[in-house]
C-alpha cells in the first residue's frame, strides 16, 4: 500500500473511533450504551433518515450473506441482523466494531464485525450476496478503489447499496459555488472523478471540531463511471437540512418537498455485479 493511503487509513482509524453519530446521540439525550439507550438511538436514527427504510430492502436480505461497511453506532447492522441477514460488519475504527459486536452478543443475534479497511481487506472474493455502505466509501480516501473492492467481494449478481455525498447538492452550490461550477464544467469536458477538497466542515466533524480526514463528493455520472463491471446502476438524491438558503423551512417540511430529489445532500445508489 502506498504511504499516503496508509496515513489516511491511520487518520481514519483514529478519527472515527469517536463513533460517528456521537453528537446526534448527545442531542437525543443518549448518554450510555445500554440496549435500551441503543434502541432509542436507533429509533431516532431511522426517524432522522426516514428514506433509509426504503433504500435498503431488508426483507429481501433475509438469509443472504450481507457485508456492511462503515458501521458507526450500528443501527443498520442491528436491523440487518434482526432481519435475518447473515451479517458481517467491517469498519476501519475499533469502537464501531466493538459497538456492533456488543449489540449482536447482547441481542443474541448471529454475525460478527471485524476491524479493517475496505481498501485492503482480506475477506474472500465473491463471498457476499449484498454489500451495504451508507456514508462510508467517500471517506476512505479512494472512492473508486473502494467500489472496485466491493465488486471483488460480491458474488456475480450480488448487489451493492451505497450512499455518498452528492457534488451538486444545494449545500455544495451554496458553500462552494465556484468549485461546484468548475467541477460541472470539467465533467462537461469528459472528466470523471470526485471533488476532494473545499468546504467539508458542514458534513463530518468530531465533537472537538476536527474534520474527517478524507471526504470526496461525486456526481451521478462520475459515480456511474466508477461502477465498471457493475450493472443495473440506479441512483437518486436524498436528505436536506434546515440551513443556508433552506433555513426558513423545517427539516420535516424539506424532506416532504421535492428538494431532496432536486438538490439533496446524499446520493444513494444500487448496482449489481455483472454475471460473468
Ligand atoms: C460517516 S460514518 C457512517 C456510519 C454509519 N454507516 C451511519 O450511517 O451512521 C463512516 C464510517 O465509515 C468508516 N470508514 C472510514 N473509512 C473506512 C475504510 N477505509 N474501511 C472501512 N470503514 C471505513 C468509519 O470508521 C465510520 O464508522
Amino acid at each position: 500500500m502506498i504511504a499516503a493511503q496508509q496515513s489516511i487509513d491511520d487518520a481514519n482509524a483514529s478519527f472515527w473511533d469517536e463513533i460517528c453519530g456521537s453528537a446526534a446521540a448527545q442531542a437525543w439525550g443518549i448518554t450510555d450504551s445500554s440496549m435500551e439507550s441503543l434502541r432509542r438511538y436507533d429509533e431516532n436514527y431511522f426517524r432522522y433518515y426516514p428514506y433509509l427504510e426504503r433504500r435498503v430492502n431488508w426483507k429481501a436480505l433475509q438469509g443472504k450473506r450481507v457485508l456492511e461497511i462503515g458501521l458507526g453506532y450500528g443501527s443498520v447492522s442491528q436491523k440487518l441482523a434482526e432481519s435475518g441477514a447473515v451479517f458481517t460488519g467491517l469498519d476501519i475504527a475499533a469502537n464501531p466494531v466493538l459497538m456492533v459486536n456488543q449489540r449482536l452478543r447482547r441481542s443474541g443475534l448471529a454475525g460478527e464485525a471485524v476491524q479493517g479497511s475496505i481498501l485492503s481487506c482480506a475477506l474472500p472474493a465473491s463471498s457476499f450476496d449484498a454489500i451495504i455502505a451508507i456514508g462510508c466509501l467517500h471517506h476512505t480516501g479512494d472512492l473508486k478503489a473502494a467500489i472496485a473492492a466491493c465488486r471483488r467481494l460480491l458474488r456475480p449478481g450480488g448487489q451493492l447499496v451505497g450512499m455518498v455525498y452528492w457534488s451538486y447538492s444545494y449545500r455544495r452550490l451554496w458553500l462552494e459555488p465556484r468549485r461546484t461550477i468548475g467541477y460541472w464544467l470539467r465533467e462537461l469536458n469528459g472528466y470523471r472523478g470526485t471533488l476532494r477538497d473545499g468546504e467539508t466542515a458542514a458534513y463530518d466533524r468530531s465533537r472537538d471540531g476536527a474534520l474527517a480526514p478524507a471526504t470526496e463528493f461525486i456526481s451521478e455520472r462520475s459515480l456511474r463511471s466508477y461502477c465498471a463491471g457493475l450493472s443495473e446502476f440506479d441512483a437518486a438524491t436524498e436528505n436536506a437540512a434546515s440551513e443556508g438558503p433552506l433555513r426558513f423551512w423545517s427539516r420535516e417540511r424539506l424532506l416532504a418537498s421535492p428538494v431532496p430529489r432536486l438538490c439533496g445532500l446524499d446520493l444513494y445508489w444500487t448496482c449489481r455485479k455483472s454475471l460473468e
